[in-house]
């Protein structure tokens, strides 16, 4: 038997893992071990981890906490020995880092230092041995609270990017709230802002601030008695909030490069950026503003791509037109029960509504950079789908189409909720649901095709799945889809977030076969640690490994009672990790030169 598509990685699909189980689980014949864990330093000068005696002064050295988006390519010219990964630190859990009674400033700087990036490399025996990261490397680089980020494009400027810190308006410092993102065709590596707002304490609300969940009371994590720019209402700070809510491009290749924050590609809570090149050579990104209600974006590029030209492409955010969704169904009205309809399937057309195009705005009453900086609001002027939180939004570079996972939304047709439509189906949409856009030709056209490729959930729990016609009886349970990625033969890869609470089961790792009779079978290839969701998947089937960023392990615990010991069981508590799984053939390292043929 061949995996579909005739890819490499053949497995057999585990079972669904009982959500208290504080264990990483794949298939038989597989093994995993983590590539790099929270705390692990990038530098020879930075002190050993402890969990008694953490500083910022030491995190601004270490791997970060909370490792999400997740990338890795091969570093030219190494005999694929050597590779650069790109990780993004989205959020910290303080209550399970640090021990009780840590002074507040102590913990709050600490916390500031574990967000943020990471590149670091990578380095393997040979294709059929595990990555270990290297320290030291020359590509190795923390980006932390202060690091420089430049604002580019239209907004750059703005009267609303100043602040006292940045009186002109066109660079900040720190980047918060990292969640998914995307590789370039040109080899850099995008991160989405996504929950800034909880970092920012607010005026009070101002219709702006509600819009983007901002409000008056003290953060979670107190940053604002730390650092002036995290209170909005310190004069000078009114604008800081405007400098979070952005795709970030990261330059993994030139560590002395200052990342970027693309202003012509919206802000809202992205949750990352996906490109392809477009038929006529305009690069395509696929955007989601993952919150419950919101909405669907893309983004071309007004300059077009130049193979080989790194330096021309690197322009390409920097200045394009913005749209957002608006989906219509064939099928009438939903019940929100999430059965398939009369015509058998969830499907219909769709048209991008311009927000900006040839760098003026379409909105009335609002200039381009108000546009780009208040994006939700702009939206909601030209009536776009709203969307059960749209995560990872994909194209596949195989069929060109492209995959958006809607996580869940159990506000969906409760009081006062808008109600179910053909793409947003099931009310209280507790497992999610995938959508499959066909963009008929012409990616950076005005009007596409759609259709549900999978209705999540556990068969045997809801009334209503729907894995494209696959029989349900064959399928492995799947909730929340998050983030997305293809392998080779363009498979998709689905990781989870949220399973435990809806189907009882741990996060999971999941490929789905797009083609065939097959179309719609979900098989389930790896399962996480109890609390944690499952990251920032890469696929390399052609080698049969794949890793996942393991984020939040034992969240729901304290320091004290902790509910996970994972990956190092060593008594003391969880660390997020990004994990490598690999045939558990005899690895080069494992072999004997002696005896060895
Ligand atoms: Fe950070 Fe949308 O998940
Ligand atoms: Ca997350
Ligand atoms: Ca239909
Ligand atoms: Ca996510």
């Amino acid at each position: 038997p061949t995996a579909p598509g005739g890819s490499p990685l053949e497995f057999t699909t585990i079972q669904p893992v009982e959500h208290t189980a504080d264990e990483f689980t794949v298939p038989e014949g597989f093994r995993w071990q983590p590539v790099i864990k929270w705390g692990d330093k990038l530098f020879s000068d930075a002190p050993d981890f402890d969990w008694e005696d953490q500083s910022a002064e030491a995190q601004r050295l270490q791997f970060g906490y909370n490792n999400d988006y997740t990338e890795i390519q091969e570093i030219p010219h190494t005999s694929g020995r050597r590779a650069v990964m790109f990780v993004n630190h989205e959020y910290t859990n303080e209550n399970i880092m640090l021990p009780p009674g840590t002074d507040p400033e102590v913990a709050a700087r600490i916390g500031m230092e574990a967000h943020g990036l990471s590149v670091v490399e990578l380095e393997r025996e040979n294709a059929d041995s595990p990555y270990e990261y290297v320290v030291d490397a020359d590509l190795n680089r923390r980006f932390v609270a202060d690091t420089r980020y430049d604002f580019t494009g239209p907004a750059a400027g703005s009267e609303l990017l100043r602040t006292a810190d940045s009186r002109r308006g066109r660079h900040t410092r720190g980047t918060f709230g990292n969640c998914s993102g995307g590789l370039t065709p040109w080899g850099t590596l995008l991160s989405g802002e996504e929950n800034f707002n909880g970092y920012f304490r607010t005026a009070a609300d101002s219709a702006e601030n509600k819009r983007y969940g901002m409000g008056a009371e003290p953060t979670v994590r107190g940053w604002e008695d730390v650092d002036p720019r995290f209170d909005t209402t310190n004069e000078g700070y009114e604008n800081s909030a405007h400098h979070f809510g952005w795709i970030v491009e990261v330059d993994p290749w030139d560590p002395e490069s200052t990342p970027r924050k693309h202003t012509a590609m919206g802000r809202f809570k992205h949750e990352g950026a996906n490109i392809i090149i477009a038929e006529d050579r305009h690069a395509v990104a696929y955007m989601g503003d993952d919150e419950k209600f919101d909405y669907l974006y893309k983004f071309v590029s007004r300059k077009k791509y130049v193979e080989g030209n790194t330096r021309h492409n690197m322009q390409l955010l920097e200045d394009g037109d913005l749209y957002v969704a608006r989906f219509s169904g064939n099928s009438g009205p939903m019940d929100g029960s999430g059965e398939v309809p009369a015509d058998g399937s969830f499907d219909g057309t769709g048209t991008w509504i311009p927000l900006v195009v040839d760098g003026e705005s379409r909105v009335e009453g609002m200039d381009v950079d108000e546009v780009l900086v208040r994006t939700r609001l702009a939206a909601d002027t030209v009536s776009p789908t709203k969307m059960d939180r749209c995560e990872d939004v994909q194209p596949s570079l195989t069929s060109r189409k492209v995959y958006v996972a809607c996580t869940n939304n159990d506000g969906r047709g409760t009081e006062g909720k808008e109600g179910p439509d053909e793409v947003n189906p099931r009310t209280v949409n507790r497992d999610g649901h995938v959508v499959e856009i066909d963009e008929l030709g012409n990616q950076s056209g005005a009007s596409f095709a759609w259709n549900l490729l999978l209705v999540c959930g556990d068969p045997e729990q809801n009334d209503a799945t729907y894995f494209s016609g696959f029989p349900t009886e064959k399928v492995s349970p799947i909730s929340c889809p998050d983030n997305l990625a293809f392998d080779s033969v363009g498979n998709l890869w689905i990781s989870t977030d949220g399973a435990p609470s809806t189907i009882g089961f741990n996060d999971g790792l999941f490929r789905v076969t797009l083609d065939g009779k097959q179309r719609g079978r979900v098989e389930q290839f790896a399962s996480v640690p109890v609390d944690a969701e499952t990251c920032g998947p890469i696929v390399h089937d052609q080698d049969r490994t794949a890793f996942v960023s393991v984020q939040h392990p034992g969240e729901d615990g304290s320091y004290e009672k902790q509910t996970s010991y994972w990956p190092e069981f060593a008594g003391t508590g969880p660390k997020p990790a990004v994990v490598q799984i690999l045939p558990s053939t005899v690895s080069f390292s494992d072999v004997d030169p002696e005896t060895a043929e």
